[in-house]
């Protein structure tokens, strides 16, 4: 259920990010926002087709898809504890979906706070709306690939990010080993709490846990902290 739910919030923050809430991240097809490979670790697809069939039965054609995800992230949040949001519905799919723009518009994990504020500012999203929503990484993982970076060879003068806590870079180390590019091992962002939907990944970032830069610069840089 954990999985599930990370992965149904997750797929709701890269269709909004991409040509708005319309969920164009479901769409199958060649070169669709499915098929980019930011996208490929996204989880949910099933729940989204399986609520959309049962609705369909009872009122054909009045709920879209992008409702239901968006129904379904919210509810994600509220089964693991967190309060929760009222949702609008009527939000209309869309019929266009371009790997290309899922890939060049959502942010990565190697972003510093300004490609970060940025990216957002171009969705219209304030750096306090920002870090709010980066809140999210209090549940789910990252795989060692997306961070790895961080761990060794990192710079000229440091071999591992300073700005990582020394013992647990010491811990992601045995997590990752160097030796293997590894896309499948799965760390937990927030390790405080596993499965809530709380406030500690912010806690996290102020151990200097974060796992991403993405996420760790939030805190080390004074305009968003
Ligand atoms: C601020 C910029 C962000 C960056 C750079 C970023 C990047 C990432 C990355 C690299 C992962 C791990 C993917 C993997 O290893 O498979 C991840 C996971 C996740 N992200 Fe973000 N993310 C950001 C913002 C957000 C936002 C705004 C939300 C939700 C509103 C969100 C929700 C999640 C969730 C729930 C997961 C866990 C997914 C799972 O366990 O399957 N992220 N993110």
């Amino acid at each position: 259920m954990l999985k599930l739910a990370a992965g149904l919030i997750r797929m709701l923050f890269h269709d909004c990010f991409v040509e708005g809430c319309d969920a164009s991240v479901l769409l199958d097809g060649n070169d669709t926002e499915k098929t980019a490979p930011i996208n490929s670790n996204l989880i949910g697809y099933d729940v989204v087709d399986d609520a959309k069939q049962a609705v369909e039965a009872i009122c054909p054609g009045v709920v879209s898809c992008s409702d239901i995800l968006a129904y379904a992230a919210r509810d994600s949040t509220v089964k693991l504890n967190g309060t929760g949001w009222t949702v609008q519905g009527r939000r209309r799919d869309g019929l266009f979906s371009c790997a290309d723009a899922a890939e060049n518009e959502l942010p990565l994990p190697t972003f510093n706070v300004s490609q970060l504020i940025e990216s957002f500012a171009r969705r219209g999203l304030s750096k306090t709306q920002m870090v709010i929503l980066s809140g999210s990484h209090t549940v789910g993982v990252g795989h060692c690939d997306k961070f790895i970076e961080r761990l060794y060879n990192f710079s000229a003068t440091h071999f591992t990010d300073p700005s990582i806590n020394a013992s647990y870079a010491q811990q992601l180390k045995k997590d990752c080993p160097q030796a293997i590019f590894n896309t499948t091992l799965e760390i937990f962002m927030d390790t405080i709490t596993l499965g809530e939907f709380d406030a500690n990944y912010y806690k996290v970032l102020s151990e200097h846990k974060g796992l991403f830069t993405s996420d760790q610069s939030l805190f080390d840089d004074r305009s968003t902290r």
